[in-house]
């Protein structure tokens, strides 16, 4: 069966006090939430502090971006390694904004793909189009691309234990998220589009839905099939939302259980 994941992405927002303040009203609220695995990607340089206020906690860490090179002169990077060492469990790449304002490439998320799998770190491949592509009908044929990329550079394996983001572009930060139906039609054609290259790690890879959910929408969002979880902007600098949405993604797990899931 898959687990949910709720990864809360706080872009470039964070400040000593609130890692602080933040985390330890995340862990309190979700302190007996059990059924959905939890993240947080705070910017890199909270990292540590995140780690040490997270202690005993059972909330993972994940870093924003990671550089392809692993050491040497590159004057401003953060390598794999480094964020393994300091306890980041998750990385995410390819976010659109990276693509869109840092023009990074399709190939080099590929290759940040293979230095996170070197580190034993889980990517988290976001993907997703523009509102342009989306207006076009392009969602499957840019999402087959971005996925593509991976697969045919690193292989079906490299996919295992992986984690994608579908975030259109038009619905990150604009507080009108995709449809839960526009975003399941999409998942399945993820899915299946995996499943060319392994069906059995296409049955089990974690695809997240990213771009406006919040503690209003996610419940229904989650009760599609092929939703497994969220990567939340701007509700997970709340701790409220935030702890609501890992909650109505803890209650999905238990309720597909009772219901029993064919899709596993
Ligand atoms: P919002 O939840 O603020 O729309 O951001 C989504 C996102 O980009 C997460 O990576």
């Amino acid at each position: 069966m898959r687990h949910p994941l709720v990864m809360g992405n706080w872009k470039l927002n964070g400040s000593t006090y609130m890692v602080s303040e933040l985390i330890s009203g995340i862990s309190n609220e979700l302190s007996r939430v059990d059924g959905c695995d939890v993240a947080i990607a705070p910017p890199v340089m909270y990292l540590d502090q995140a780690r040490n206020t997270l202690a005993g906690s059972r909330i993972a860490l994940s870093a924003q971006n990671v550089d392809i090179n692993l050491l040497g002169p590159f004057t401003g990077e953060i390598s794999a390694n480094m964020l393994k060492d300091v306890g980041a469990k998750y990385t995410i790449i390819g976010h659109s904004e990276r693509r869109i304002y840092h023009k990074e490439t399709d190939e080099e998320v590929a290759k940040k793909f293979a230095v996170l799998k070197e580190a034993g770190l889980i990517p988290v491949l976001c993907i997703g189009e523009t509102k342009a592509e989306h207006e076009e009908g392009r969602t499957e044929e840019v999402c087959a691309r971005e996925i593509d990329s991976v697969l045919q550079n690193l292989g079906a394996l490299a996919m295992k234990d992986a984690v994608i983001a579908y975030e259109p572009v038009w619905a990150i930060g604009t507080g009108q998220p995709a449809s839960s139906a526009q975003v399941q039609a999409v998942h399945q054609f993820i899915r299946a589009h995996i499943a060319k290259y392994d069906m059995a790690i296409a049955a089990k890879v974690i695809i997240q839905y990213g771009g406006s959910v919040n503690d209003k929408n996610a419940a229904e969002l989650f009760a599609q099939p092929d939703i497994d979880g969220a990567l939340v902007g701007g509700a997970s600098l709340k701790i409220d939302s935030f702890a609501a949405i890992v909650k109505a993604a803890a209650f999905k797990k238990s309720d597909r259980f009772q219901c029993g899931d064919k899709a596993q």
